[in-house]
């Protein structure tokens, strides 16, 4: 029906007639002359129509938002000092010699150009949302993404391989969507939580390079980074090393910020998740903010004040300096902080803040131990925790942490899970404030890194037994098979994640391919061989063919493109999301259903 796109007509057109579709945007009445703004999927374009051509006027005249029109006329250039130079149609319009409306609409119920919409009412109505140019650009940059991918995994010899959604469950430690059998009575099929086992089935049947994209289901608490069923670009290759598959994906993410956003993300760095952790407090740690925690458990021993000592016994006394924080942060400030980290179980958060208008050069230093080794008499120390701690501890202190005057140094003492959730999120709370921005503690910018050397195993207090930190499926480090039973929590897994500014972009790992190890692996998390055969009996027999070596990873493509985008949340990238309660607004999902599907399904409701 048209010839061209509104979005794209530029000043190369000027005299061509052209036919265009789109929506009303805005009719404007300019005294006698009618200006439609037209909007299609790539932009808006002015289109004028005159009084002098009544058949155009008449049906102008009957316009109103969101009606879908066809439209045939000619650019020209706008007139002087009509010209906007904010789009790239600005310096032109479209001159009507007929208009066609192809259907009218009813009201928008809100303005497409409305930016504090609330959610729900864009879920809602998320046709009208979706027709908003931040939706249509989310959209289509997401298309890119999966276009660059194809082509990238193509290129370099993988194979694009469906795996199905009726399945079993996986084991990647989420609850499982399930789906009823109405031909297998009681017996459910599980939705994927990942194409997981899959994969290394097909690894062991020989296509040694592998990928999809594709939808994986997950029934967990959901975030502004989590949905339900979300897609992964998954990855499995065979024969080759860590190193190798960390390249493969580095080197595509590479090449997607650079063909799509101009951006070199340039080498990524690799950083061992123990130092990640007691670096960030965290191992998808946000490198953008500059603050830095310190280990000061060694020295906490000795020190009068209880609440250390006693963490130093079998926790962590974590110290971490905010720079400037003693001039930008105040009491009340402190406060907030206080209750902030006790929903990540503090029990409190000790501070000290160095104050900055002290005289160096006074006489009473000459005694002051602390001014001896650091510059920074005793009396600068503000803290009411100050007094019940040793010159060596505070000497120590200033001197890892690299304090100085006008700095606030805050404290995490408890058992090291707490210490890190705590100080790790307080970091990314800090970090992110107006203050940090300002002082340079948070740099704008792309922070990619490998997180690697993660543990096998970690405890579970409910539980009481050893879980997978990754699946259990990860291969042990070299060296570390040794410890699976004797020693599991010093187990390190040939596993891997990669972070960009803080969020969790994928993660994957070298699996086992030996059934002995295997067995050792169940042994450690106390799972029974009778089920593990019942659980995934298929891999461990398929395992026994002469499975190759392999490994792999899954990157989130909905946190890809949200980082990309600069979406608020992953919905932002997703045509039809869940809400955080896993609702779909629109179709009203999940909704009953008739009684007669159930009796089919052999399932009767408890109420
Ligand atoms: P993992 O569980 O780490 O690994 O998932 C890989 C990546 O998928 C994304 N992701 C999610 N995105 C949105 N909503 C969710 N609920 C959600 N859950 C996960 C994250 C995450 O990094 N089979 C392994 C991969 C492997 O070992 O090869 C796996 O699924 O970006
Ligand atoms: P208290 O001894 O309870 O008066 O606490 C003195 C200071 O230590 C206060 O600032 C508390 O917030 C802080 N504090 C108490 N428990 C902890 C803890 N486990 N970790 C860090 N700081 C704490």
């Amino acid at each position: 029906m048209r010839t061209n796109y509104c979005g794209k007509i530029d000043t190369t057109q000027i005299k061509q007639t052209v036919v265009l579709c789109g929506w009303v945007n805005r009719v404007r009445d300019h005294g006698g002359v009618i200006f439609v703004d037209l909007r299609d999927r790539y932009g808006i374009i002015q289109v004028v129509c005159d009084p002098n051509l009544p058949e155009v006027f008449v049906e102008a005249e009957k316009l109103h938002q969101e009606y879908c029109l066809k439209v045939t006329g000619e650019v020209r250039p706008r007139p002087d000092g009509t010209i906007n130079t904010q789009i790239q149609s600005g310096y032109i319009e479209v001159l009507c010699h007929s208009l066609e409306i192809l259907n009218p609409s009813l009201p928008p119920i809100f303005a497409l150009d409305d930016d504090h919409l609330a959610e729900s009412t864009r879920l809602l109505h998320r046709v009208l949302d979706l027709r908003r140019p931040y939706m249509q650009g989310n959209l289509m940059l997401r298309h890119q993404v999966t276009k660059e991918v194809r082509k990238y995994l193509d290129e370099q010899g993988f194979i694009d391989i469906e795996t199905p959604m009726l399945t079993k469950s996986t084991p990647e430690g989420a609850r499982d969507y399930l789906v009823p059998s109405r031909v297998h009575e009681g017996h459910f099929y599980a939705l994927p939580q990942s194409p997981q086992l899959f994969k290394q089935l097909l690894m062991i049947a020989g296509f040694d390079k592998y990928y999809q994209i594709t939808k994986c289901f997950r029934d967990e608490d959901l975030r502004a980074d989590r949905q339900p069923e979300f897609t992964q670009i998954d990855i499995e290759t065979s024969f080759l090393s860590e190193k190798d598959i960390r390249h493969i994906c580095q080197t595509m993410i590479v090449d997607i910020f650079r063909k799509l956003m101009h951006i070199d993300l340039g080498e990524f760095p690799v950083m061992s998740y123990h130092e990640s952790l007691s670096r960030y407090g965290s191992d998808k740690p946000d490198l953008r903010i500059t603050i830095e925690l310190t280990d000061m458990t060694d020295l906490s021993k000795d020190v009068e004040f209880q609440v250390f000592s006693k963490a130093s016994q079998s926790g962590k006394v974590v110290a971490m300096r905010v720079p400037y924080g003693g001039l930008e942060i105040s009491r009340s400030d402190i406060d907030g902080y206080t209750e902030f980290v006790k929903s990540y179980k503090a029990k409190g958060l000790a501070w000290i803040k160095i104050n900055s208008n002290f005289d160096s050069k006074s006489e009473h230093h000459a005694s002051d131990d602390l001014f001896q080794n650091t510059g920074i008499p005793l009396h600068a120390l503000q803290s009411p925790i100050v007094k019940n701690l040793s010159t060596q501890f505070l000497t120590q202190l200033l001197q890892r942490t690299s304090s100085q005057p006008g700095d606030i140094i805050f404290f995490g003492a408890d058992e090291s899970k707490i210490v890190y959730d705590s100080l790790g999120a307080l970091r990314l709370k800090i970090g992110k404030s107006d203050f940090a921005k300002k002082r340079n503690l948070f740099i704008e910018g792309w922070k990619p890194l490998w997180v690697v050397d993660f543990p096998m195993f970690e405890w579970d207090p409910d539980e009481k037994r050893f879980v997978s930190v990754h699946h259990p499926f990860t291969a042990p480090q070299e060296g570390h098979e040794d410890w699976l039973e004797s020693a599991p929590e010093k187990c390190l897994a040939k596993a891997y994640d990669i972070v960009l500014n803080g969020w969790e972009l994928g993660g994957g790992s070298v699996r086992i391919h030996k059934s002995n190890i295997q067995q050792k692996v169940f042994r450690a998390l106390k799972i029974s061989e009778d089920d593990a055969n019942r659980q995934f009996g298929f891999l461990l027999k398929s395992l026994q063919y002469g499975a190759p070596p392999h490994g792999g990873l899954a990157l989130g493509l909905d946190r890809l493109v949200t980082l990309m985008t600069k979406a608020e949340s992953i919905r932002d990238v997703i045509a039809f999301p869940k809400t955080q309660r896993a609702q779909c607004l629109l179709t009203e999902a999940p909704s009953k259903v008739d009684a007669k599907q159930l009796r089919e399904l052999h399932i009767r409701l408890a109420n």
